[in-house]
């Protein structure tokens, strides 16, 4: 007999809340805020995830047995410390273990004192000394510069050249509003990318899958960095051998080391991969699931994500073990024409009732008015299909898409092609 309150209103929470439902031990599930599509198995409820008073007294007054919390920024803020600190279960990590992804020096120090493979890097808060350093280092300027701290996918510039890579130095050096206050320069490491996702509790961590996603607005992995237009698990390009040195070298390492330095980890961790011919190394951790990457990873698994999610706050993961549908999953996300810039919002949304087996729509910008649904995000919805292999969930997830539209409708035609 379980309480559920699920914190965010994306995708990945809409994912998140599908699994929750399917587990036996619920009974009650609340979302805050939830959204169209979550509010069909949850009670969303008002709660600013930033008032720790508020959802902690919501927890109480309505006897709350585990908090789930979806997106990273609650995280980073302590919510969950004010949750434990009040005696209520939070599944997600405490505000210092969260800077494994808000904190990119203390991440990639982290990193090499556990030798976790990852780029070369170096720290600066100073302008004309990350200048120095990446004119002296890189023959021609092309880097890759990471703001500290959270800054909502604008953090990471991969630069070309000197120009682009002294740009992205002032940028954020230079503009308060960027925070200002300091920047990693790292190597530029060449591969495919490939994202590993565990649930973790202290030393022990459990595999819940693979994911690869697709993080360019326009096909050909052409235009702007988004959020993702799309993903297919298990990754693709992840071998059974570069998947084993991973899990050993990265998250194994990472549980243990953030344990062992007095930061236990709890929650989901998200290792960014870049699997080079040296084998896996680091591109970022999140402190959360990957969105779209939940919307493929969760519907693969068999296993009672809420049974696990319970048993990793009580100290038991070790006994965990997930099992998945052998079968390949893709979404395929729609938005709002223009995203991630700026896009018209509010077109009605028509075809979300029709049902075809085999594929799952996850609401990840949407909002309910009169009868309809409409679609307010930059990301609206992600379509997620099941197949025996790739092509065949690629094939039914593009087949669900073509069902869906409203004004201004848009996604890439490649997701999973390859
Ligand atoms: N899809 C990338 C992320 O969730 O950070």
């Amino acid at each position: 007999m379980t309480t559920v309150l699920l914190i965010g209103g994306g995708g990945r929470e809409h994912a998140l809340a599908d699994s929750i439902d399917r587990s036996p031990l619920l009974t009650k599930l609340y979302a805050a805020p939830g959204n169209p599509g979550i509010a069909r198995l949850a009670e969303c409820v008002a709660l600013n995830p930033g008032d720790h008073d508020a959802v902690v007294g919501f927890a109480r007054s309505h006897d709350v047995d585990l908090v789930v919390v979806g997106p990273e920024a609650p995280l980073v803020d302590g919510l969950a410390d004010s949750l434990m600190a009040a005696g209520i279960a939070c599944f997600g990590p405490s505000a210092k273990a969260a800077m494994l992804e808000a904190a990119k020096e203390f991440a990639r120090d982290f990193c090499a004192r556990h030798h976790i493979p990852q780029p070369g890097y170096a720290p600066f808060d100073d302008i004309a000394e990350a200048k120095a350093y990446v004119r002296g280092r890189f023959n021609g300027g092309a880097c890759v510069i990471k703001a500290d701290g959270l800054a909502a996918g604008k953090g990471v510039v991969v630069a070309e050249d000197e120009a682009e890579a002294f740009a992205a130095i002032e940028m954020i050096l230079g503009d308060a509003n960027f925070g200002g206050a300091s920047l990693v320069v790292e190597d530029r490491i060449h591969g495919t990318e490939a994202s590993l996702f565990a649930v973790v509790d202290g030393p022990d961590a459990v595999m819940i899958g693979s994911a690869q996603d697709h993080k360019r607005a326009y096909d050909g992995d052409k235009g702007p960095n988004t959020g993702g237009m799309g993903a297919v698990s298990p990754a693709p390009a992840l071998t059974d051998d570069a998947l084993a040195t991973a899990w050993r070298d990265v998250v194994e390492k990472t549980a243990k080391g953030m344990a062992a330095e007095g930061m236990p980890y709890r929650g989901f961790l998200y290792a960014g991969l870049m699997l080079t011919d040296s084998g896996p190394q680091v591109i970022e951790f999140n402190c959360r699931f990957g969105d779209p990457e939940a919307e493929v990873v969760l519907p693969r698994l068999k296993s009672d994500l809420l049974s696990a999610m319970l048993t990793a706050t009580s100290g038991g993961l070790g006994h965990v073990d997930f099992r998945f549908d052998p079968q390949v999953a893709v979404t395929v996300v729609m938005a709002n024409g223009g995203y991630p810039g700026a896009y018209e919002t509010g077109g009605v949304i028509t075809g979300l009732e029709d049902d075809q087996p085999g594929t799952m729509v996850f609401h990840a910008g949407t909002t309910a008015k009169d009868a309809a649904i409409t679609a307010t995000g930059g990301r609206v919805l992600a379509v997620t299909a099941l197949g025996d292999d790739q092509a065949e969930a690629r094939a039914k997830a593009y087949a669900r898409v073509k069902t869906i539209t409203w004004p201004g409708a848009f996604h890439r035609s490649d997701i999973a092609a390859g």
